[in-house]
């Protein structure tokens, strides 16, 4: 297979159907596509750009690069994404909640890089839980407790596996057409009836600009429905943390907090996009429905059971403090001057949590559970205690830490409006 002449007519503006999508993944994913060939196609589409037709196509064929999951169970098998933010840990209360509603979530979910952290890494601060689960027993804890959230396999979209690792190196992440192929072709492969997205918007966002966000989440809706499966996209707020807590075990803290009734921005996050995942599969009153499983601590219920399947504490819901680990230095962050805050440098939050062990600059690298931010401040709130508390391993850590969460927030003697969690939805 000689790949050069489909990248030639990338190059040249004239596209790329779908036998040629076909052979470009399988080639990708079998070796047949040379390291060089495949950044030269990762760059012509990046310069080029591909028609909703092409990016379909891309999408599919580097989903069928590996397993889909096909289901038969007796309720809709639904799931979320997330570009990804701090402080959002949605996911550990989405996938229980929805499965409260009677939905499955077969949850495939990645490892944190660079400023925000991933939702395996939090669920690791939970001592014993395990998120390699074999096929088999990934299906067998959907089916029974309707929902598991696992690390990917290595059958799981091969292509972008490589592809991905590849356009790190050459300069090609920030293509919508290679993203949306990326992150639909995993999430396709999870055999879903509905998908929920929430974009992120803002100084925490993998792609900054409110514009960039709109057309990422409307890139995504349209190729996963032309796809076959029925998707809505949230375009959210992340000019701030959506929890008030950066980091493993404080975020998993946050989740439990969220569940057992606490009100949050986190918690309103969590039930319109569950409230929108359940939309797709038909419920008429769904937000009633999410709102009435949290409170009702059915979600809970499931959060608990799902934790314990994966081999975690039976009873980290009840005793959250006996499992999750501490920090040995724990210190507030000082507030420089009173007032409100009037905006806050999220991702400079997400660096700090970081530099505190919280989070990895290379795939690979070993990460501090204990460590993070919490307590931390939202825009418009009078700061008239402290910005955060840092959780550390060392004096120094903590110092850094404390100096860096001070130049993130910007404070104004009035109170600024507040912002709309929810900039957009497209369906
Ligand atoms: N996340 C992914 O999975 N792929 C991308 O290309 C970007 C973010």
């Amino acid at each position: 297979f000689d790949p050069r002449p489909i990248i030639a007519l990338l190059r040249d503006g004239q596209g790329l159907d779908a036998g040629d999508a076909g052979r470009i993944a399988a080639g990708l994913a079998d070796g047949g596509v040379t390291d060089a060939q495949a950044a030269a196609f990762a760059m012509a589409v990046l310069l080029r750009g591909l028609s909703t037709d092409q990016r379909v196509a891309l999408t599919l064929a580097m989903r069928g690069s590996g397993q889909v999951l096909r289901w038969d169970l007796p309720g809709p098998v639904l799931d979320k994404h997330s570009t990804g933010g701090i402080g959002d840990v949605t996911s550990l209360i989405l996938a229980p909640l929805l499965a409260a509603c009677g939905a499955y979530v077969p949850m495939i979910s990645g490892r944190g890089l660079g400023h925000t952290g991933g939702t395996l890494d939090k669920l690791e601060a939970i001592p014993g839980w395990r998120a390699t689960l074999s096929t088999a027993e990934f299906r067998d804890q959907v089916r029974e407790i309707g929902c598991a959230i696992v690390a990917a396999s290595d059958e799981l979209a091969p292509a972008d596996r490589r592809l991905y690792a590849i356009r790190d190196e050459a300069a090609c992440v920030e293509s919508i057409d290679l993203i949306t192929a990326s992150i639909l072709s995993k999430k396709l492969a999870e055999g879903l009836d509905g998908l929920v997205l929430d974009v992120k918007s803002g100084s925490g966002a993998f792609l900054g600009g409110a514009e960039a966000a709109t057309a990422l989440a409307a890139s995504l809706v349209t190729t996963a429905e032309a796809a076959g499966c029925p998707t809505t996209a949230l375009v959210t707020d992340m000019d701030q943390p959506l929890a008030r807590a950066a980091g493993n075990a404080v975020e998993v803290r946050a989740a439990i907090d969220c569940l057992r009734g606490e009100a949050s921005a986190l918690r309103d996050l969590t039930l319109a996009l569950a409230a929108e995942a359940l939309s797709l599969a038909g419920r008429a009153d769904a937000m009633a429905e999410v709102t009435a499983a949290l409170d009702s601590g059915r979600a809970a219920e499931i959060f608990a059971r799902m934790i314990a399947g994966q081999d975690g504490p039976a009873d980290l819901l009840d005793a959250p403090d006996r499992h999750l680990v501490q920090a040995p230095v724990i210190r507030p962050v000082p507030t420089p001057a009173g007032g409100f805050v009037a905006s806050i440098d999220t991702r400079a939050l997400g660096q700090a949590a970081l530099g505190l062990g919280a989070g990895r600059q290379r795939a690979g690298e070993q990460i501090d559970h204990r460590t993070g931010l919490s307590d931390l401040l939202r825009t418009a709130e009078a700061a008239d205690g402290p910005l955060a508390m840092v959780h550390a391993a060392s004096e120094a850590q903590a110092e850094r830490a404390i100096a860096a969460v001070q130049a993130a927030y910007r404070l104004t003697p009035d109170a600024p409006q507040r912002q709309p969690l929810i900039l957009d939805r497209i369906a």
